[in-house]
């Protein structure tokens, strides 16, 4: 059977990445979140000073761009890819508030989507690739076979947060976490380059009450059409 390019796009938190992997793996696809690579450049700019008192530092950032060099690699007891900045594993250390509060604005810096859209775009060359993001069916590949464009309300998607980062024991608060994924939404959907939007051609999904398994049978469905009708 012919590969085809997968395309996940869609609002914060709406279980975008953990629908995409367990998609990947099923499939024998490999999976590429392709917002561990703009937080992992965020990580960057505070490990260098590039961000001080919420502010970025444009001018640095451009400077030290190509000093930034970002892969995944499959933990072997967990089965799942982790994230790693200058060959440092930093999959932990992403997903904190403080990389989440400043991820947006740093993703809308025109220079840093083009440096990450380019390389998004060496990783699917081969195809058999599962990536999701918010312009990967738009940008990164507007001739994927297969986009998918996932939402769910504010408030669920609020609460999935609360419950990870619960689970991983970190402290949070609920009405921080839902006005974070608010002020994300506005960011990501009104930035000038490559803003959050549907591809014309994407299917919607919103799966604000869809179990677990209906979510991952309808994706299977999704998968094995688009494969047929490339054929
Ligand atoms: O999916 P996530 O929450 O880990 O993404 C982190 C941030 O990166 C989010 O605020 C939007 C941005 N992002 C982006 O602009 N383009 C992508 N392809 C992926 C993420």
């Amino acid at each position: 059977m012919k590969k085809i390019t997968i395309a996940i796009d869609g609002f914060s938190s709406c279980g975008k990445s953990t629908m995409a992997k367990e998609l990947a793996h099923q499939i024998g696809y490999i999976y590429i979140d392709s917002g561990a690579m703009y937080r992992a450049v965020t990580l960057y700019c505070i490990e260098n000073n590039i961000i001080h008192d919420g502010k970025i530092d444009t001018d640095k950032l451009k400077e030290h761009i190509n000093d930034i060099h970002i892969s995944f690699k499959l933990n072997e007891q967990t089965g799942k890819p982790e994230t790693y900045l200058n060959g440092k594993n930093v999959e932990d250390r992403i997903r904190t508030m403080e990389i989440s509060s400043m991820v947006s604005p740093v993703s809308a810096i025109d220079f840093v989507r083009t440096a990450l859209v380019a390389q998004q775009q060496e990783m699917g060359k081969a195809k058999g690739i599962v990536m999701d993001g918010r312009d990967i069916g738009t940008t990164v590949f507007p001739d994927a076979e297969l986009k998918i464009f996932v939402t769910a309300t504010p408030e669920i998607r609020a609460q999935r947060r609360y419950n990870e980062l619960h689970e991983k024991g970190e402290n949070a608060d609920y009405e921080d976490i839902l006005s974070n994924v608010i002020e994300r939404d506005y960011i990501d959907q009104n930035r000038k380059v490559s803003p959050l939007k549907k591809a014309d051609d994407a299917l919607l999904l919103d799966n604000s009450n869809l179990t677990h398994e209906q979510q991952n049978k309808w994706l299977l469905e999704q998968f094995h059409r688009a494969c047929e009708t490339k054929e």
